[in-house]
């Protein structure tokens, strides 16, 4: 049954802790919009990129708007396109994922993608996870998640995801690196000077280390349908 009190529900975290699996499954059982903010983050990383940009950024961070000028990020379904063209594949790379934290630092992307972010919650009925959705997108999201997991649990789960998208095909980093990659991004993110990575003193917090996935669903599906009832 779709409720008619449509609201919003934040789910922030670290990396790899399940948030984007998790928030597209209960945006699916609740017939709500799911919004991947860490996609929109990774397209910004992938155009600097492909474009040859990141040294003259890291040199001089204002170069970054010549990226963010017209910039188009658009999700069709579970696609996302990037000026027009669909990124999906390509923003989960590695490289991405070692350049994106630093990317996501910078005034300049913040303001550009919170602008479209909170476009795209308007009519509510949305679940959007990221880093800073429950503090700083939507603080007054009716329901905020906060879901961690142990280092090497994340880790383990990143390698299984990057060893079923690679079909045996390339070479994958071990799980040390990946443990390593993941706590630098952590810590990256939760450092930061714009929008850190923090809980919201009212978000719920579940530790997923040793939840099955739809255990995890189950538990934000609830209290989705609980916070839904009680508006
Ligand atoms: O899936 P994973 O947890 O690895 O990361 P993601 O959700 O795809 O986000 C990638 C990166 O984007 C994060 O490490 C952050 O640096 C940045 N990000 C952010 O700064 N704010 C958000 N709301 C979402 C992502």
């Amino acid at each position: 049954m779709i409720s008619t009190n449509r609201i919003i529900i934040a789910i922030d975290g670290p990396a790899a802790s399940g948030k984007s699996t998790t928030a597209r499954r209960v945006a699916r059982q609740l017939g709500y919009t799911y919004i991947d903010t860490g996609a929109m983050y990774r397209s910004v990383a992938l155009k600097a990129i492909e474009g040859g940009l990141l040294e003259s950024i890291r040199r001089d961070p204002g170069q970054v708007a010549s990226i963010l000028e017209g910039i188009s990020i658009r999700f069709e379904g579970e696609r996302i396109l990037l000026d027009g063209r669909d990124v999906s594949r390509e923003i989960r790379d590695n490289r991405v994922s070692r350049e994106v934290s630093f990317l996501s630092s910078l005034k300049p992307v913040r303001d550009c993608l919170l602008v479209m972010q909170q476009a795209l919650g308007r009519g509510r009925g949305v679940v959007m996870d990221g880093r800073d959705i429950g503090t700083v997108v939507f603080p007054d999201a009716e329901l905020k998640i906060f879901l961690v997991a142990d280092a090497r649990e994340r880790a383990r789960r990143r390698l299984l995801e990057l060893q079923a998208k690679s079909e045996g095909k390339t070479a994958l980093p071990d799980i040390e690196t990946l443990e390593r990659e993941i706590l630098e991004r952590d810590r990256a993110d939760a450092e930061r000077e714009h929008a850190p990575l923090r809980k919201h003193p009212d978000a719920v917090e579940i530790d997923t280390s040793k939840l099955d996935i739809d255990q995890q669903v189950e538990m934000v599906y609830r209290l989705a349908r609980k916070t839904e009832a009680a508006g």
